[in-house]
């Protein structure tokens, strides 16, 4: 939520800071502005609107300067106008600031800044750091990092902070507490960043800050302790471009097979039908000492977390939820010693998911992580875990990460059912399934390109004002990531409902014009959902049925096939068709669907 990218080095640092900004464009895209430091003076360049706004304000003559700091921005305080855009600057605008997070005390802050005569032009938290850094070298701080120690020894909340000094425009200091910054190291230059893509592109050789650390970066180097020291990233450029795909959407989509390939690489023990998830760090009596598995995240890492207790009930018979993590950190949980709490989360940043993770630690639960991002404050707090290995996720809807979390947490569920009642012949049917999945996937995916198939289905109900989701038990939450996905980047209203409550009052708005999709799995079900699917189409509803059973001919008005799979796992399988029903619904709207409206990527505020 939001961007951060910071230059220092022997280039015209406008290029590499729009360059940058496009790439971080994902996780905001409210307003966005640079500032750039050249012969002691700071100049500042900022709009409403996308990063291709700003580069038009520069047009052909963009500030020189060999550092600089930029941002892309996701409103919380403050409406996403140019006064609101970042950098902010101090009155004498010396100094500018870029900041990614929450400053909770801002209005104290801003009063006390008030009351010293500080006049201030935005309704932004962030602002006030700005004059609170010129105040500490006012006030005869020795280094632009004594000065930003000292500004932010009175904040309380979140930040990853970068500052631009128009006295000392070879260098810029960042700062992190809560919310990412990654320092690049490239050749006689520094980038700085709030995530990899808009350092890949120059280097692959990083340094993460940790929490608490102000570090000065130069062209020649870092000063300030990094207890993280540098690693190389196997994230090249190409993972953020399009690479011939219309949107990152499709591409995410199509990437998919692989990226469940890499969740599954050396995590198939054949051998003792199960799984090898030596990331847990937990033995076969730990494992057993499992009593209760409880899911946290938000959105679709919520479903997915949904999909995962699902897997872990029936496969190895111990009670598993999932639950919002926002709901969760905020109602004093009791914490089960005996339960495992799986904290799930893409991009390892969410707010929410972070704040249910320290609860449950302050509380001496154990948790662990599924996370995508590697050294992601998430998969840090939780230590131990299952990394997803989707590769990087640009769209702002989630796929390939969801997918994955899906297998992720199928490998879970047979990994604790085979140290309990899961038989051998159990666990090397689903771990046969799981390999098949790939195939699976690449057998939807080429239909729908061949064939058009679930694009036709989004054309004919692409006007829809609204939708019904539908499943039943393990497909309920597909039907529930189904409605998030359509009404996230389509913006056509759709609802979720488990099959068995749609009798119960939902019934009342099936009309013709309003179509069901209904999550039809070949499991021990089938004959209820058919039983569903003949409710709604009495009641005159449209019916788009998504299955891998043979259903009856004329059942339902369109029906998306997807192969065979364990039942077990269809709810991975059958979600596919409900990503490319959203991304085919919203193309055939005409919405952008990388970059929904109202929402930003990682979502690191509350
Ligand atoms: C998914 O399409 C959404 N953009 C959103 O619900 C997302 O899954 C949620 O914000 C959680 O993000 P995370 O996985 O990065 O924690």
């Amino acid at each position: 939520m939001c961007g951060i990218v910071g230059y220092v080095g022997p280039r015209e640092a406008a290029g590499v800071l729009l360059d940058g900004l496009s790439r971080l464009e994902y996780r905001g895209y409210d307003s966005a502005g640079l500032a750039v430091a050249h012969r002691r003076k700071v100049t500042v360049r900022r709009t409403a609107g996308r990063v291709e706004d700003l580069r038009t304000l520069l047009g052909d003559a963009p500030p020189p300067g060999r550092s600089g700091v930029a941002h892309t921005r996701w409103a919380t305080h403050g409406e996403p106008n140019e006064a609101n855009a970042h950098p902010h600057t101090d009155a004498s605008g010396r100094v500018a600031i870029v900041h990614n997070g929450i400053v909770e005390n801002a209005d104290a802050l801003r009063g006390a800044l008030t009351a010293r005569g500080v006049v201030l032009r935005s309704d932004t938290d962030s602002e006030a750091l700005a004059h609170l850094v010129a105040e500490a070298l006012d006030g005869g701080a020795a280094t632009l990092a004594d000065a930003v120690r000292t500004a932010l020894a009175g904040v309380e909340g979140t930040y990853g902070l970068a500052v631009l000094d128009a006295r000392t425009p070879d260098e810029i200091v960042v700062a992190r507490n809560g919310s990412p910054i990654v320092l690049g190291i490239g050749d006689g230059e520094m980038v700085v960043a709030s995530d990899l893509a808009a350092v890949v592109r120059h280097t692959q050789k990083v340094v993460f800050l940790d929490d608490g650390e102000i570090v000065t970066v130069r062209a020649d180097g870092i000063e300030g302790s990094t207890r993280i020291g540098p690693t190389t990233v196997d994230t090249g450029s190409e993972d953020y471009a399009l690479g011939g795909h219309p949107d990152f959407l499709a591409k995410e989509i199509a990437e998919q097979p692989d990226a469940i390939r890499r969740a599954l690489a050396g995590r198939l023990d054949t051998r003792f039908a199960t799984a090898r998830l030596g990331g847990l760090e937990m033995d076969p009596r730990e494992l057993r000492g499992v009593r209760r598995v409880l899911f946290l995240g938000c959105g679709s890492a919520y479903y997915a977390g949904e999909i995962g207790a699902g897997l872990v009930e029936q496969l190895a018979r111990i009670p598993a939820a999932a639950e919002p993590a926002g709901e969760f950190r905020h109602r004093n949980p009791v914490v089960d010693p005996d339960c495992l709490y799986v904290a799930v989360s893409q991009s390892g940043e969410t707010a929410d998911t972070l704040a249910a993770v320290q609860e449950l630690r302050r509380k001496g639960g154990r948790v662990i992580g599924a996370v995508n991002v590697i050294g992601s404050a998430i998969s840090r707090e939780c230590g131990t875990g299952v990394f997803l290995h989707s590769g990087p996720e640009v769209s702002v809807a989630s796929t390939k990460a969801v997918t994955t979390m899906g297998v992720s947490f199928a490998m879970l569920a047979v990994l604790l059912g085979r140290v309990r009642d899961l038989s051998v012949a159990d666990g090397r049917r689903l771990l046969d399934g799981l390999a098949a999945l790939p195939r699976h996937v690449e057998a939807v995916l080429a239909d729908d390109a061949a064939h058009g198939t679930v694009a036709a289905v989004a054309q004919r109900w692409a006007h829809a004002s609204s939708m019904f989701f539908v499943g039943r038990t393990r497909c309920s939450p597909v039907a529930r990531e189904g409605a998030q996905k359509l009404k996230e980047i389509s913006y056509c209203h759709a609802e979720a409902y488990p099959a068995s409550e749609l009798k119960h009052g939902p019934l009342a708005l099936v009309t013709p014009d309003m179509p069901s999709v209904v999550v039809v799995p070949d499991d021990e079900l089938l004959g209820k959902n058919v039983g569903t699917i003949e409710q709604i189409r009495a009641r005159g509803g449209p019916v788009i049925a998504v299955t891998d059973a043979e259903l009856p001919a004329g059942l339902a008005d369109a029906v998306l096939r997807v192969p065979r799979t364990e039942p077990e796992l269809a709810p991975i399988l059958l979600g596919i068709p409900l990503q490319l029903l959203a991304r085919h619904t919203a193309v055939a709207l005409g919405r952008d669907v990388d970059r929904p409206r109202n929402l930003a990527k990682s979502v690191t505020v509350e």
